[in-house]
């Protein structure tokens, strides 16, 4: 949620560290702050609203020195403001950043005040700096203050301390959060992502649950929960320096939807042999683990549980394997049954959202075959601690509204269909014909993003509407709701999905002529019960918005615009009637002026519950 990067180096790294925080920015975003430590000053700069607020502001009031740390945040405890922006600071020696929720906050807080400390902000996080200076009055070092501070946290917490005091160092700790190390030469650094120091470095050391790290200019010391010191692995990142960069496009969002062709043909590349899927993408035991599954339960959140809908679809009718799908945050706190045999599969674009993390580690107690993650982020939580992984190669996404990670999710599910199909029955002929269609559609996302001038041609329809219902039919019916959320988050108009079966069950009633009414309706087994349902809500004076193929035989006329998609295979026309359902949103959120990229109210990496 929060965006955290810290430096200790012997140039000054206000510079480094802004850059870090518009890089994160995407995670959080309703005020911003730093503080660098020269000579044992310790200067503090906050400011309410966007990255450019506070690099405005350090302009008029600039800050030197070789180690500081700087906070972009997603209010969680605390209204927006510039009082309840990172750092906080106790006793005017001790700094803090911090990326999580702690949970047992107000009895600290009590104890502490007890103690005489004064608050200044309404945050969870300021207990950590006075928890700090308490236990500095004991402790042989700032490590070991902070060693002992976080055993008296509960929730969740990547932080990141300084102290004037002690400027040549900062005191890393990570539990339920992530943070990695940025390891250069000569300097070293910290982020919760390593996009916001791929300016300044490649090589970086993934912290695991309940590492704290005491990191200077030349040493990265890392200390387990036992306190024991131990050494993690170093990973050369091969991630995009540029991916951070709009380039041609207005916004991160039409970027990355107008990418998917790339990030798709990146997602498939080596992975399919002539006839099917190379079972190895998914990691070593793969094939032995996808011969013994009889059953596939999925976890995730959003978008990502929206991929894992039209998945059940695909393993059901292809792999002939049953599926469950849930959303994590409701699997992680109920008593679920596990089915013989099943595999346990999260979908996450940041493998860091909290509720899917915690639905993993709560399987691995429960008796499940194994773990496979699909995941958009190498060396995230999911990744780690999944048994398999598959990586979708979307390369970056900053918008926070998902585009090209929701499609390469769905290819990786493509893939997953073929890879278990072909241990329960799936034929060596519905193999051939399934992998031909997963190599054309790189060239039928092409043929699709054509009709954006098209799609915009829509959106003034819409922008003057408060409500919208989009409807489709089996795996159709995700690609329903992942429309809605889009149009809802971007645009804020209210938008609601229905499998269209449903509608004479209630919805209906909602049809008039101020109702647009949106349909995914591609040539499949569905679509003469599709149009029975379009002809209910044209006999009530809906406005239609078809999206469908040639062979749908969908024609515009008063009550119904047909935007007519690509032929495709009926198996991935999820994925190809996706886009237009994107450019649709993006398109209707211009004319509404909102903050596309960072609408409000939301954060790209959802790591608090
Ligand atoms: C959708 O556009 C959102 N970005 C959101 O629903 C997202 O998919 C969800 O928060 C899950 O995130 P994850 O894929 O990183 O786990």
């Amino acid at each position: 949620m929060c965006g955290i990067v810290g430096a200790v180096a012997q140039r000054d790294v206000a510079e480094i560290l802004v850059e870090g925080l518009r890089r994160l920015e995407y995670r959080g975003y309703d005020s911003a702050g730093v503080a660098v430590l020269d000579n044992n000053n310790l200067q503090r700069v906050r400011r309410l609203g966007k990255v450019a607020e506070l690099a405005e502001a350090l302009t008029r009031e600039p800050v030197s020195g070789g180690t500081g740390i700087a906070h972009t945040r997603w209010a969680t405890h605390g209204e927006p403001s510039e009082r309840n922006a990172h750092p906080h600071m106790s006793a005017e020696h001790i700094a803090v950043v911090h990326n999580g929720i702690i949970e047992n906050h107000v009895s600290l807080k009590t104890a502490l005040e007890a103690k005489g400390h004064a608050f200044s902000s309404d945050t969870d996080t300021e207990v950590i700096a006075h928890l700090v200076v308490e236990e500095l009055k004991n402790a042989s070092s700032l490590l070991h203050a902070v060693q002992n501070t976080v055993k008296q946290l509960k929730g969740a917490y990547g932080t990141v301390i300084i102290d004037k005091n002690d400027p040549e160092r900062m005191i890393v700790a990570r539990s339920g959060s992530p943070l990695v190390v940025g390891l250069g030469i000569g300097e070293n650094f910290v982020a919760s992502d390593q996009l916001a120091l791929l300016p300044v470095t490649r090589r970086f050391i993934y912290l695991e649950e309940g590492d704290v790290a005491e990191i200077t200019r030349r040493s990265v010391d890392i200390f387990n929960t036992l306190g024991e010191k131990i050494v993690r692995e170093i990973h050369e990142s091969s991630a995009n320096y540029d991916a951070a960069d709009k380039g041609p496009y207005r916004h991160f969002m039409l970027k990355e939807t107008f990418e998917q062709p790339e990030s798709v043909t990146s997602t498939l590349e080596g992975r399919l042999g002539e006839h099917t899927v190379l079972e190895e993408t998914f990691g070593n035991g793969a094939a032995t683990l996808f011969h013994q599954v009889q059953h596939v339960q999925i976890v995730a959140c959003g978008t990502s549980y929206h991929a894992g809908m039209v998945a059940r679809y695909w393993l059901e009718t292809y792999a002939g394997i049953s599926c469950n799908v849930e959303i994590a945050s409701e699997f992680r706190y109920r008593k679920s049954f596990v089915q013989p045999n099943s595999l346990l599969v999260s979908i996450s674009q940041s493998g860091e959202t909290a509720d899917t993390l915690a639905a993993l580690r709560l399987a691995k107690d429960l008796g499940y075959l194994g773990s496979l993650t699909i995941c958009n982020v190498a060396g995230s939580s999911l990744v780690r601690e999944s048994d398999l992984a598959f990586m979708t190669r979307a390369g970056a996404e900053i918008g926070v509204a998902s585009t090209k990670a929701f499609t390469t999710q769905l290819v990786g599910f493509a893939m997953l269909t073929l890879a278990i199909g072909k241990h329960h029955g799936l034929t060596l002929d519905k193999q051939k014909e399934l992998t031909a269609a997963l190599k054309s559609l790189p060239r039928k996302l092409e043929e699709t993003l054509e009709l954006a001038k098209s799609i915009e041609g829509l959106a003034e329809d819409f922008a003057d509407k408060h409500h919208a219902l989009f409807l489709g039919r089996g795996d159709q019916y995700p690609i329903a709701m992942e429309g809605a959320l889009k149009l809802k988050e971007i645009s804020y108009i209210h938008a609601e999905a229905y499998a269209a079966g449903e509608l004479k069950h209630g919805p209906l009633a909602l049809i008039d002529a101020e109702m647009p009414i949106i349909v995914v309706a591609p040539n499949n087994d569905l679509l003469e019960k599709l149009k029975s349902n379009v002809e209910e809500v044209r006999a009530r004076g809906g406005q239609l918005y078809v999206f469908a193929d040639a062979a749908s035989q969908f024609k515009s006329d008063d009550t119904m615009k047909v935007i007519q998609i690509p032929d495709v295979h009926p198996w991935l026309a999820p994925i190809v009637y996706t886009l237009p359902l994107q450019l649709l949103s993006y398109y209707v959120a211009i004319i509404k002026g909102t903050d596309v990229d960072q609408p409000r109210n939301l954060a790209k990496s959802v790591t608090v519950e």
